[in-house]
């Protein structure tokens, strides 16, 4: 029986790369937000499942007042890609007049955070904004404005630090590529 971390075939971004940029993240978002709050706090809100390593990371360093909640949008997809239909399958409670900062683990065609960012603005937040981990801009069918981004990557699947293939390797500690063989 193989380990997760034997079904890899490189790894693209170390735990040491993860937590320096996360931190820049965490710094650059406590210095942007602390003094447009005005008494109010910051609601952030992650998108589950992917997200959760780096969230609980991310709001870590943000030394702000903040609210934490979850989203769980679905896309009807096959294996690696992504479809244009989304589906809410658990909200969050009023974002009205709330200062809004929604994470996400990757964007990779778009459709899963337009829709979402497009929901959520039609309910009047005081202010909304997108933290993605990963951006991968070479696969973008839709544009999506993501205000924070820790890296940019390449046209590969990628897996670890929250994000899985087939429900497997969020786990990992580091990101990485799995071996071809491991998609069947
Ligand atoms: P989009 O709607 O195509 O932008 O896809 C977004 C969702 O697809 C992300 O939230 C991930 O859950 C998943 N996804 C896209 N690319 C990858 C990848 O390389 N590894 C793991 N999940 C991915
Ligand atoms: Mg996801």
């Amino acid at each position: 029986m193989m380990t997760a971390s034997e079904d890899l075939c490189k790894v693209l971004l170390s735990e040491e790369e993860l937590a320096a940029r996360v931190k820049e993240l965490g710094a650059q978002i406590t210095e942007d937000y602390r003094d447009r709050l005005n008494g109010k706090h910051l609601l952030v809100i992650g998108m589950l499942k992917g997200s959760f390593i780096f969230m609980s990371d991310l709001v870590r360093h943000i030394d702000l007042h903040c609210e934490i909640d979850f989203m769980i949008a679905s896309s009807y997809g096959s294996g690696t890609e992504s479809s244009g239909v989304i589906t809410i399958k658990q909200d969050v409670k009023d974002v009205e007049g709330q200062h809004v900062l929604i994470i996400e683990d990757i964007v990779d065609s778009g459709y899963t955070m337009m829709s979402v960012m497009e929901i959520l603005k039609g309910r009047k937040p005081a202010s909304l904004a997108l933290v993605s981990l990963l951006d991968k801009p070479s696969r973008r069918k839709v544009p999506v404005e993501i205000a924070y981004t820790g890296f940019e990557v390449p046209d590969e699947f990628v897996v670890g630090y929250g994000l899985d293939y087939d429900s497997r390797y969020r786990n990992l500690p580091y990101i990485g590529v799995l071996k071809p063989e491991m998609y069947s």
